[in-house]
């Protein structure tokens, strides 16, 4: 049987094998056995490790990811046509968080609606806390209604 030692998948991707083996668990990588019982890693593993380092370090959480990457078939070599199909499912979310932290970026020294009130611009964006009215949370850092990943 051909494929991938951990340590070879570990000295690509750069992570710990501990934490391929963490992955593993969470059903991200499903390696086989050889007949020594070693685990080996299918080249796809690789790209399939390095969308989750990707994904979690913008903050997406893991049992996300993992049901993304279930859509993804393991009974044959997995396709740019597969790999686009859940990434339209995923544009939605990625929009949103786009979105937040552009806010973020752009409004985090005005007034985000939160209902502090506490700077002098909140009079002039959330007077009387009008925003309070739209939702609980920082408002102005919130997709618009409808925008919002469901
Ligand atoms: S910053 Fe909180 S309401 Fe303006």
């Amino acid at each position: 049987m051909a494929g991938l030692a951990i340590g070879d998948v570990a000295e690509r991707t750069g992570l710990a094998v501990s934490a391929i083996r963490f992955y593993e668990e969470h059903g991200i990588v499903r390696p086989l056995r050889n007949a020594g019982g070693h685990r080996r890693y299918d080249r796809a593993d690789i790209r399939r490790l390095s969308f989750v380092m990707v994904a979690q370090r913008l903050g997406f959480p893991l049992a996300r990811i993992a049901a993304l990457l279930d859509e993804l078939p393991d009974n044959r070599q997995v396709t740019k046509a597969d790999w686009t199909r859940i990434s339209s499912q995923f544009r939605e979310e990625i929009d949103a968080r786009i979105y937040a932290l552009e806010a973020l970026r752009d409004k985090l020294d005005g007034c985000i609606g939160c209902g502090c009130l506490s700077l002098e611009t909140c009079a002039l964006h959330n007077p009387a806390d009008v925003k309070g009215q739209q939702g609980p949370g920082p408002r102005e850092l919130l997709p618009p209604e409808g925008q919002l990943p469901g």
